[in-house]
This record gives structure tokens, sequence and C-alpha cells, in this order.
């Protein structure tokens, strides 16, 4: 099977399943508060690339963990990730109007609801994560590894703490440590835990497999986000389905305004590199892995 059609299959897989047990998780749009729950599903439902969850069920493919055991964690990471982005486009963040294609969260059900919203999918993912019985099969201490791994890179340690730095270097040059540790939190740490979260789904892989996934997740979470910056530079508003050049309008340091674009493509380049290399411990096992790694710095949207 060619890489591509290998991961068209698993992105779709991916985009099926997701949805499904966002639908089911996320409370119904007529459930008291209808406003707050019809918030959350506007967040969440519908679009998206869901590459988080992908990761989760690629590593787990990779390992040979049965889909359902897979489900949860892949929900509980795309709900970090969403809650993440309605936060992200608050006015007092990056102020943005267009998401997915669609009016962000607070355009539609104004801030302090999409506050709300962000808040309740946050707590949303670790109830996922706790209550799922599909997990029950996974050792208890093995259970708590994921909710402190999702929590962990969430937090001020993790996604947070990464979006406090962005926002205090807004309209100050980062030196290249300074930007990459920004990347690293903000972007980095959810990818991280995605691809974690599929592997503690298994409970037999060895140090030496779990080592080599990690390193590849570091690389391809830092690789994420430097393209992220590349699109905000090429892409189109259409395309990106959220509004091209506001990196620049905004003044935020980013990959781009640091290397050029050149630069940042050849940074992107290399960490997809040491993100191959790094699994060989997988031998032929681990192919959707190795495609997203190609797709994650030349995806166009
Ligand atoms: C956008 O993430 C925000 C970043 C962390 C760069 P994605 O590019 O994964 O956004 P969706 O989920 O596909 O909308
Ligand atoms: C977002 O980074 C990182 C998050 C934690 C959401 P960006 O601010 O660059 O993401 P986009 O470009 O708005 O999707
Ligand atoms: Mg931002
Ligand atoms: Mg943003
Ligand atoms: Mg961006």
């Amino acid at each position: 099977m060619s890489n591509e059609v290998a991961l068209n299959q698993l992105l779709e897989l991916t985009r099926e399943r997701v949805e499904r047990s966002l639908s089911h998780w996320l409370p119904s749009s007529d459930t008291h508060p209808a406003r707050l729950h019809e918030a959350m599903r506007y967040a969440m439902l519908g679009s998206g690339k869901r590459i988080r969850p992908a990761l989760v069920y690629a590593t787990g493919k990779a390992l040979s963990v049965d889909f359902a055991r897979l489900d949860g964690p892949a929900c509980a990471v795309e709900l970090i990730h969403g809650y993440s982005l309605v936060h992200d486009d608050l006015p007092a963040m990056d102020d943005d109007d267009l998401r997915r294609g669609r009016p962000t969260c607070h355009k539609v059900f104004g801030d302090a609801m999409a506050i709300l919203a962000g808040d309740a999918l946050q707590t949303l993912a670790f109830y996922v994560l706790s209550h799922d019985r599909e997990l029950n099969g996974v050792a208890p201490q093995t259970r708590l590894a994921m909710v402190e791994s999702l929590a962990l890179a969430s937090g001020s340690r993790g996604m947070a703490g990464g979006q406090a730095i962005d926002l205090q270097a807004v309209g100050r040059e980062l030196d290249l440590t300074e930007l990459e540790n920004m990347h690293i939190h903000k972007t980095g740490a959810l990818i991280r835990t995605s691809v974690r979260l599929g592997a503690l789904c298994c409970d037999c892989a060895s140090a030496e497999v779990l080592q080599g996934l990690d390193r590849y997740a570091k690389c391809i979470g830092l690789a994420f986000q430097i393209q992220d910056d590349i699109l905000d530079v090429e892409g189109s508003t259409e395309t990106l389905g959220k509004s091209q050049g506001k990196d620049h309008a905004r003044d935020k340091p980013t990959y781009t305004s640091l290397l050029g674009l050149d630069g940042a493509r050849e940074k992107a380049e290399e960490l997809k590199v040491k993100a191959l290399d790094s699994l060989a411990p997988l031998g032929n096992k681990g192919e959707e892995l190795r495609s997203i790694a190609r797709f994650i710095v030349s995806r166009p949207r």
C-alpha cells in the first residue's frame, strides 16, 4: 500500500471514529443549559484535521492495540485541542473571527459562553478518560498515567504555559531557543501526549520502542507548529479555514519571522527526518506514523 493511501485511510477512519465519540460524549444541544452545550458541539463537531486523534490511532495500530480502546484517549486529546482553539481565538488572545471555515465560537455565542465552553470541553476530556468503559482493560495505574500525561500537557507546564509565553512574546523578538521553547509547549506538548496516550493503551511495548515513539512525537510536535507558522505566511484564508497573515499583523515571533520561509522549511524538514529515524525500533510497523510525519510538513492547511 502506498504511503498516501495508508494515510488517507487512517485519516478517514479517524474522522469517522472521532466524530462518533465526540457526538456521544458531548451532551446534546437540547440538554440544559442548552446554549452552553450548543457552543461546545459547535466548536467540536464537523471539521478539523483531527491530527492528534490520528496519532493516537496510528500509535495504537503500530502496537496492535484494538481501535475501540483508543477511542476514549483520541476523543480526550481532541477535546483539549478544541478547547485550546476556542480560547486561543478570543479577543483577549489572538482575536480571530474565523476557525475551521466558520465564525469562531465567541463570534457566534459571545465571549463569556465561549470561555465556559472551553472550560467544559477541558473537563469533559478528563471525564472521558476516567469514565470510558473500553479503558477498563487497561491497568489502573496505566490509566492514571494517561490522566497525568494529558493534565501535564494541557496545563501551565504544557499548552497553557506555551500560550502564556506566546502572549508575552507579542512585539518582542525571541531568539531561536526561546521560540522553540514556546512552540514545544503551546503545540508540541499535546501532540507528544497524543502518541503517549496511544502507547499507554498497549501494555507490552518495550522501553526502546516507547523511547523512539517519544522522540518521534517531540520532533513532529515542533514541526507541526513550524508548518503552522509557514502556512500563516503562504497559505490562503480559504484553504486554511482561518485568517491568513495574522501572526505578522499581530507582531508575533514565529519561525518564519526569525528564519525566513526557507529557513523555517529547512528546520521542519530536519525535524521530519529526525522523527522518521526515531521510528527505527518499530521495524516495518508504524507506516501511518511515518506518513503523518511527512504530512505534517507538507500539509496545505
Ligand atoms: C491549529 O491546530 C492550532 C495549532 C496548534 C497550530 P490544527 O492545525 O490541528 O487545527 P485543526 O484541528 O485542524 O482545526
Ligand atoms: C495555537 O497557536 C496554539 C494553541 C494552543 C491553540 P496559533 O495561535 O498559531 O494557532 P492558530 O494559527 O490560531 O490555529
Ligand atoms: Mg495563538
Ligand atoms: Mg491563534
Ligand atoms: Mg498559527
